[in-house]
């Protein structure tokens, strides 16, 4: 890797787009590639458990527990950031998100590098993120940027994003500022195996500044539908094609796996291939099977990249 260069690299959960920690211009050049707001931090790649503190203070107990015992993995650990981080990485904030990822390629890259390497996903601000090389290519040409082939991604979705809070000593608050696929239980085992007690809650403040309502949004809308209600009656197309400004009233249905593993491996695919066609919108049908464990970072992620959820809608509930 050339110094100074942004590279399109795969990880297990998605594309993302790479540059040295130590290269203020080619940092600069992500959120200029990706038109990324500079209040979005990045996070930073390591390829082993030592290069952490290349960029962060000292972890606390619990926080090595957890990071040796999810990593390699989707797992983005937010940390006290070392003062003498350059600031656009993590956005002027005091703390830095950290990960270490599974996927061979990367690890050896960031090994290759010397030093760790800040990637945001690869794809442009508030677009579905790439999990294949060709939707990396939609965004970008090879002349704007190297793009590495490494395959479909594992994992499919983003790394979970996590902080911890020790409220009293030896009892941990792990906060999920966004979901990814380990479970609760998962990411609470290693500190519980280390003697900690564990409570898990969600947040979605600006704390996470990249928790913003419209993101992951595919090339045509996405609505989100109460289940049982395709195919669609016409006054229903004509309604929603309405509500979302659209003038053709043709539609497609989003289609996953019940096993949440497996829609998260098709769903960012299934919405760039969706999107790539004329016709006005996407729908996703709700079910019960969809409300299943393991289904909460794919929710998430449904809904933020969509433009319309009926699910709750009264007129839409009852056929
Ligand atoms: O799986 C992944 O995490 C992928 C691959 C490429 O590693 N990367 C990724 O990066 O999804 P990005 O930039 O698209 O999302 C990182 C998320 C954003 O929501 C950002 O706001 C949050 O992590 N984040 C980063 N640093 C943070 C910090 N210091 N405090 C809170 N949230 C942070
Ligand atoms: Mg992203």
């Amino acid at each position: 890797m050339r110094l100074g260069e942004v590279v399109a690299i795969p990880t297990e959960t998605v594309y993302g787009l790479a540059a040295r920690i130590d290269r203020p211009d080619a940092i600069k050049n992500i959120f200029l590639l990706k038109e990324r707001p500079l209040f979005d931090p990045l996070i930073v790649h390591v390829a082993r458990f030592s290069q952490v503190s290349a960029v962060a203070e000292s972890l606390t107990r619990a926080e090595e527990a957890l990071a040796r015992g999810i990593w390699p993995g989707p797992l983005t650990l937010v940390v006290k950031r070392r003062p003498d981080l350059n600031p656009m990485i993590c956005s002027g904030l005091e703390s830095v998100g950290i990960r270490c990822p599974k996927h061979p390629f990367a690890r050896r890259l960031i090994d290759r590098a010397g030093a760790p390497l800040a990637a945001p996903s690869a794809n442009k601000f508030s677009r579905t993120s790439p999990t294949q090389v060709q939707h990396v290519r939609s965004f970008w040409n090879e002349a704007e940027l190297m793009i590495v082939d490494g395959g479909p991604c594992q994992v499919g979705i983003e790394s979970a994003v996590v902080r911890l809070r020790e409220e009293a000593p030896g009892k941990i608050q792990l906060e999920i500022l966004r979901p990814g696929s380990i479970s609760d239980l998962a990411l609470s085992a290693p500190l519980i195996a280390a003697g900690f007690e564990v409570t898990v809650s969600r947040t979605q403040d600006s704390s996470s500044p990249g928790q913003l309502a419209d993101h992951y949004r595919p090339g045509i809308p996405l609505v989100l539908l109460p289940s049982g209600i395709l195919p669609l009656a016409s006054e229903r197309v004509e309604w929603i094609a309405s509500a979302l400004g659209v003038a053709d009233l043709r539609y497609r249905a989003l289609e996953l796996d019940f096993s949440p593993q497996l829609a998260a491996r098709e769903l960012y695919s299934e919405l760039h291939r969706l999107s790539d066609t004329d016709n006005g919108f996407l729908v996703f049908e709700d079910s019960v099977e969809k409300q299943a464990p393991g289904w909460d970072a794919l929710w998430d992620r449904l809904r933020r990249a969509a433009s319309l959820d009926l699910r709750t809608n009264r007129e839409f509930s009852c056929p």
